[in-house]
């Protein structure tokens, strides 16, 4: 069969033969999954459940006074910032918050003592949390407050009250806590009345001393509820919901830069992620550098721990990734030299992740601390990531000393390599060259691209002629739109517009028919909240009450879910601009046709193979008339119509129009098996 991307000119009808009896080139089963990375609040502010900003008096920050273009020339200054008590306000008598503590991860951390008068308060505006009252209170569902407190100089009532932003009482509830040294955990129960935008107060009726840690409210309706596997962070439910319909198959975590870091010192550090909350330290986000004064901190109430579990709920494989002891090579030259002790770290940090996910609890401290967080049995665990936008020679050589160590300790796991930030290029030849020598199947190559619409149409022939039966390929990160966060607002590209999903579509499309070549798909970011003000093109957008697929999402969806385990080869000519696909499972033929145009466009299909009734389609088209404008915001995000059409079959061909725009996925039961 042959697409053609040039310009798109109507046609009479186009006809394709699908010949569903001779498909024998098995489709990936982990083609469609998820790339999550900690980016526009996508886990504090997002998939964290707890509403409460900087809980634990700990807050690490980006520098506010460092320049992405002071890194990009190679002179990354100190780049953290500590401001623990950042996000906490203190009104009424005398009011004043002191953090005290130690950051030694043996000892209890930091936590916050709130002294005062009689109504001397505290007061959490919860994410973004730069502007007002942030917390997502939602009427009639109830919120749990919990606290590690105490009362060093005498027993404290307090307080807990939810605020509306217009100063009205949304809930309040009250907790005492007894006089001496000893943390207890506290708990309240709020309801709210309304649906609002409120703030947490927590306020001394009698004046007095209260210390405070491990500050959460939690919505009842949380992912998990009385589950005892998720007994540490806890998950926001309708933002898993919004994933699970995705279809994914597999997860990449945690990134992204933030797996290599600002620095090396900022490289994402598994150990801290897992294990009690309270001993787990936060760090600052890269991705600071685009919040105003650097606020992004990492508080790892969503770690290592959470993600497996998280897998193991959607039924995805984990593929976590670790450091391949590199700065994020964009922005830092900083290198950990591989004879010294620093990399053998990196390697046993990599060895002992293997250990703390599969390990057998009575034998490994590792796999010990797993079962302690209430998953005794071993999680799932084939897939690796080693490194991320890493390239070059001084990326591959601790590749392969990474491999290795994992291939002698755990034999099996199938590992991921980068190939840089671009899907062409030297560095990315490299890699590519690099695994095809490997000569091991098991070797699966990264490849990024953010770019335009026009590029991903080009591009739909790419793994045609990529060889088969060695290095497969994993698109971890990718998008029909360039990044655009150095660019003034009022400048950038609009984002999520129809075109780029029908771009997408398109792509996929060459995806669907290489799907023994390309064994995993991921887009990328995966979630923004709509005040982050930080990536502008991603997959789901979400604020404190909503979620909202993008289009973009909606096509993801759609191919996830029409898939089936086999490739289907299509013969026959398209029209310009029309892209197509096929696969079939025993009794179920599915079929994806793109239309790029403008235009309406014809179609008859001939099925080599007997279908049992009627076919059906879902159909995602752009509405008519409404195109993204640059004034477009986030808010206003393009939309995909879905519609869903019987389809009459009439000796073996079926014949229809695809709309302007359009993507169509068609399905029908086979009659026999071949
Ligand atoms: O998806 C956002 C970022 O883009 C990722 O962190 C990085 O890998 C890529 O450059």
């Amino acid at each position: 069969m042959t697409n053609s991307a040039s310009k798109a000119t109507p046609t009479s009808a186009s006809a394709l033969s699908v010949r569903a009896s001779a498909a024998h080139r098995p489709v990936s089963p982990l083609l469609f999954g998820l790339f999550y990375e900690d980016i526009n609040l996508s886990s504090d502010g997002g998939l964290n459940a707890n509403l409460v900003n900087n809980h634990s008096f700990e807050g690490v920050y980006l520098d506010p006074k460092h320049k992405e273009l002071r890194a990009l020339a190679m002179r990354t200054p100190t780049t953290k910032h500590l401001d623990r008590a950042r996000h906490w306000e203190t009104s009424g008598p005398a009011a004043k918050l002191s953090v005290l503590g130690t950051d030694a991860v043996a000892s209890h951390g930091h936590y916050g003592r709130l002294t005062g008068g009689s109504g001397a308060t505290l007061t959490n505006h919860g994410y973004p949390g730069d502007a007002g009252p942030s917390v997502a209170v939602r009427a009639g569902v109830n919120l749990r407050f919990t606290a590690l407190a105490r009362g060093p100089q005498g027993g404290s009532r307090c307080h807990v009250v939810l605020l509306a932003g217009d100063g009205n009482l949304v809930a309040e509830a009250d907790f005492t806590v007894p006089a001496g040294d000893q943390w207890t955990q506290v708990v309240a129960e709020l309801s709210p009345t309304r649906t609002v935008r409120a703030s947490l107060q927590l306020v001394l009726p009698d004046g007095g001393t209260l210390d405070l840690d491990e500050v959460r409210l939690i919505p009842e309706d949380h992912w998990g509820a009385g589950d005892p596997r998720w007994s540490q962070g806890l998950f926001r439910r309708d933002l898993v919901e919004a994933l699970r319909d995705l279809a994914p198959r597999f997860m990449r975590f945690p990134g992204g830069c933030i797996v290599e870091g600002l620095t090396l010192e900022n490289a994402y550090d598994w150990k801290a992620s897992v294990g009690p909350l309270a001993e787990r330290r936060p760090n600052y986000n890269l991705w600071g550098m685009h919040r105003p004064d650097g606020d992004y901190s990492q508080s790892l109430q969503i770690g290592f721990y959470e993600y497996f579990l998280l897998c193991e709920d959607l039924g995805m494989e984990p593929m976590p990734v670790v450091s391949a002891g590199l700065a994020c090579q964009f922005r830092s030259r900083e290198v950990t030299p591989v004879d010294g002790a620093d990399f053998s770290k990196v390697v046993q940090d990599t060895l002992d992740l293997i250990d703390w996910a599969t390990g057998d609890p009575a034998t490994n401290a590792w796999a010990a601390k797993r079962a302690a967080g209430g998953h005794p049995e071993p999680f799932r665990l084939n897939l690796l990531g080693i490194g991320n936008e890493n390239h070059g020679p001084v990326y591959l050589e601790r590749f392969e000393r990474i491999r290795a160590a994992v291939d002698a300790h755990h034999p099996g796991l199938t590992i991921i390599m980068s190939s840089g930030t671009a899907p062409a290029g030297k560095a990315f030849d490299q890699s590519l060259a690099h695994a095809r020598t490997c000569g091991d199947a098991k070797t699966v190559v990264d490849e990024h691209f953010y770019k335009s619409p026009a590029w991903f149409i080009d591009q739909v022939n790419r793994y045609d002629d990529y060889p088969r039966g060695g290095a497969q390929v994993f698109m971890g990160e990718y998008a029909a739109h360039v990044p655009t966060l150095p660019i003034p607002r009022r400048l950038r590209l609009p984002a999520n517009t129809i075109k780029s999903a029908i771009a997408e579509a398109a792509f996929l499309t060459g995806v669907e028919r290489n799907a023994d070549v390309v064994a995993m798909t991921s887009y990328a970011p995966l979630l923004n909240h709509l005040e982050s003000e930080l990536w502008q093109h991603n997959l789901i957008d979400f604020d404190g009450f909503t979620v909202t697929p993008t289009a973009n999402a909606a096509v993801q969806k759609l191919f996830a879910t029409t898939l089936g385990e086999r490739i289907v080869d299509l013969d026959g000519e398209l029209p310009a601009g029309v892209f197509a696909s096929a696969s079939r499972s025993d009794d179920r033929l599915c079929v994806h046709l793109v239309n790029t145009t403008t235009i309406p466009q014809d179609v008859t299909l001939t099925v080599d193979l007997p279908l049992h009734g009627a076919g059906s389609a879902t159909v995602l088209a752009a509405p008519h008339g409404i195109q993204p404008s640059r004034r477009m915001g986030s808010r206003e995000r393009a939309k995909l119509l879905e519609d869903h059409l019987a389809l009459a079959v009439h000796d073996g061909a079926v014949s229809l129009t695809l709309r302007p725009q359009s993507v169509s996925a068609l399905e029908f039961g086979l009659a026999s098996v071949s």
